[in-house]
Order: C-alpha cells, then structure tokens, then sequence
C-alpha cells in the first residue's frame, strides 16, 4: 500500500457528521471549474473586499518581519495589538475595556468557534439569525447544541424582532447571536432594537455573541453595538477584526472582546489550537488601527457607487425586487417572481449566464426565494453580470413557460 491510499472506510468521529460548511466556498470551487473549462464567469458569490491592503499596513507588517517578530508570542495577543484594539473599541462603543478583555485570533471566525466550545454544553440552545452566517449553526451543533432560528424579514427591513426573540428564550438558552451589518441580508439594528433585546436577556444567564466584522461598512446609519446598551458590557462579546475594513482577508487577523475572566479562557483554547496569531500581522494591525482612516473611508465610498448601481440593475429586472442596503456590501434581492426555489436558480445564472451568486437558502430556511449578491466587485464586472443576468432571465422564463 502507498503512503495515501485509503485503508478501508473512513472512520470518522460522530460529531463530524453535525459539521456544516459555508456555501460561498463551494460556489467559488464550482465557478473556478468552469473557468478553468475556458467559461467566463462573473464572480459575485466571495464575501472579500477586492481592493489591496493599504501600503502603509503591509510595509508595517515587512517591517515587524525584518525586525524579527517572526516567533511565538503570547496567546492572547502581543500587549501592543491588545492595546491598539482596546483603544479602538472603547472609543467606538463608548465602552471602557482594556488589554485583558481583548484576545487576538487569527480571522474573527476563530472567536465564534473557541466561544461555543467555551459556553455551550451539549443540549443547550443558540439563537441564531435566519438567513445568518452558516458557521453560527454548523458550529452550535458540532458542540452538541440546538441551533434556534431567529427568522429576519423583509417587512422589517431584516432586523430581527425582540418580539420574535422573546417567545425563543428557554432555559437552555446559553448563546443569542447578533450581526449588524448583516450578511447576507445588509439589514442594520437600531439602537431601540438593541435596548430591546438587552432588556430580554440583562441578568439571564445568556451570553450575546455581537458579530460587529462587517461595523465600518455603512452607509446611512450609525454604528450601534448592545455593548454600549446599559448594563450589558459583561454579558456581550464582540468578534470584529481586519478582514473587511482593512481589505485585509488573507492576513487573518481578527478578534474578540469580552469580560477578562473569559478572555483568559478563550487564550487557553488558543494555547490548544493556534497556539497564538502571527506576531507581524498583529503590528500590521496595530499600523491599521493607529494609521490614517481615509483608506477605510475610500472603501466605503466606492462600496456605496456600485451598491447604487447593483440595486438599482436588479430592481429593473421583471419578477426582482431588492432593498438598498445599509452597511456591508451585499445585494440580498427577492427573486421569488422568477423562480420561488432560489437553489434552481443560483445554479441557471452560474451555468447560463456563467455569474456566480449564493442562493439564500444556504444562509438558512428563511432565505428561500431571495439570491446573496456579493458588490465586492468592479462597477464594470457588475454592469456585465446585470447584462448576463438580465438576459439569462428572459431564457430562463421562456424555458420555465415550455
Ligand atoms: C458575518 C461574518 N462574520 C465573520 C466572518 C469571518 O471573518 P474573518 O475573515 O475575519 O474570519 C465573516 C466572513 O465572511 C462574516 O461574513
């Protein structure tokens, strides 16, 4: 037998199978065999800012390389890092927190992950958004959990309701998450959203995990976090990060906030898995935070021109209907006039019209009918994928009459 031929059945342990995964990869994997086939496709399904990190971030990160910073450091974060992202949270939430409520990981996504390890036992219930991030469920239930859905609708713009949450709370509630701005739908919590679901869940033994990675891109509003709600400091974590803001996806650098005695415990799940994040590209965000801001604003400027152009294409489409979002940088269009089964239809424009999307329902049930349309893209690439679309759709019609 050669090194990596199969020895029989793979066996795997039972909560693999309780193991979910993010569409978005997939569909990328799926777009790139068809281009590799010769196809053109118009890539609209990654969640990823497509500028460059700004030069000064990268040349801080070369800097640290030469300067040797190329070797373990602690778990929870280089005391530099952690003071730059305490400064930043505590003047943007109006909160007071320092180094020890922060912990570096590498990409916001591992803060999700160490938290339910940390908080949830099996048998407990996470409350979850419908359509949300799929690593919030795929993970409640690889720890043993029951995942609740949380349903986010149009009417309400896709905020969710505290009323709704009030009738999901149990006694086996350990986790509520929130994500504002939200992927996939854009949707945007007020302040009088956040006050109140604080004063359905202040003193109950509930922790709010508060997925704040997509808080500088926004449009209109204003930026409103339940940490900064009264009284709910020490029951809030924030996962936030460099990902988005930054254009900064690869580097993975992210992180959480939260009440020291929990930090602690997220480092020791650090200290199990990564063992720390890479010391260079904590000063890269040390420089990141530190440095000038226009870069992020430049970002949010050019996210707002093509989120006109992309919602105001859809909106001409017959049987489409998409709201303007308010922060983060998708279109979450209603295409139930199309085709009610947002799968099908994901899978016509990918094939028939060669532009990659994400069908809603890989967010959860409630996003059945509705396409995820990442705007992360050139005006000229949406303006092509419109022109696709459009056309695909009237083949499409036609097929569908037949
Ligand atoms: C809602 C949400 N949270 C967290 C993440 C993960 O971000 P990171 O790349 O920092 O791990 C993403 C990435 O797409 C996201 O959409």
């Amino acid at each position: 037998m050669s090194a990596g031929t199969p020895a029989g059945a793979l066996r795997l342990a039972a909560r693999m199978a309780r193991l979910g995964t993010e569409g978005a990869f997939e569909v990328l994997s799926r777009a790139k065999a068809l281009e590799a086939q010769g196809r053109s496709v118009v890539h609209l399904e990654i969640g990823e800012p497509d500028f460059d990190t700004p030069a000064h971030i990268t040349e801080a990160a070369v800097k640290a390389l030469r300067d040797g910073l190329t070797h373990y450091s602690p778990a929870a974060g280089i005391p530099e890092a952690r003071a730059a992202i305490a400064e930043h949270v505590s003047r943007t939430r109006g909160i007071e927190v320092g180094p020890d409520h922060v912990v570096v990981t590498p990409g916001g996504k591992p803060v999700m992950f160490f938290l339910m390890l940390a908080l949830v036992d099996p048998g407990d219930e996470v409350i979850c958004p419908d359509p949300g991030f799929p690593i919030y469920e795929s993970v409640a239930r690889f720890v043993g959990a029951r995942p609740v859905p949380w349903a986010l609708r149009e009417d309400r713009a896709f905020r969710p309701d505290p009323q709704e949450l009030r009738t999901l709370l149990s006694a086996r509630t350990r986790l509520v998450v929130l994500n504002s701005p939200h992927n996939p739908t854009a949707g945007v919590l007020s302040r009088a959203d956040l006050e109140a679901i604080a004063d359905l869940v202040r003193g109950r033994p509930i922790t709010v995990l508060s997925d704040e990675i997509y808080s500088r891109i926004l449009y209109e509003e204003t930026f409103h976090s339940p940490v900064s709600v009264p009284g709910m400091a020490a029951q809030t974590v924030i996962l936030d990060g460099f990902s988005k803001a930054y254009a900064m996806t690869g580097w993975r650098l992210g992180y959480g906030v939260m009440r020291p005695d929990l930090a602690a415990r997220l480092a020791q799940l650090m200290v199990n898995s990564n063992s720390c994040t890479a010391a260079f590209t904590q000063m890269a965000g040390v420089a990141a935070l530190r440095g000038p801001q226009d870069c992020v604003d430049r970002m949010v400027a050019e996210f707002r021109r093509r989120r006109d152009v992309i919602v105001d294409g859809l909106n001409r489409l017959p049987g489409v209907s998409c709201l303007r979002p308010q922060g983060a940088f998708y279109a979450y269009p209603n295409t139930r006039g199309v085709d009610p089964d947002s799968g099908r239809l994901a899978d016509h424009l990918l094939r028939d019209a060669g532009v990659a999307t994400l069908s809603g329902r890989a967010f959860g049930a409630q996003g059945q009918g509705y396409l995820r349309l990442s705007y992360a893209n050139s005006v000229e690439a949406i303006a092509d994928a419109l022109g696709r679309i459009g056309r695909a759709l009237e083949r499409y019609a036609v097929e569908r009459r037949v």
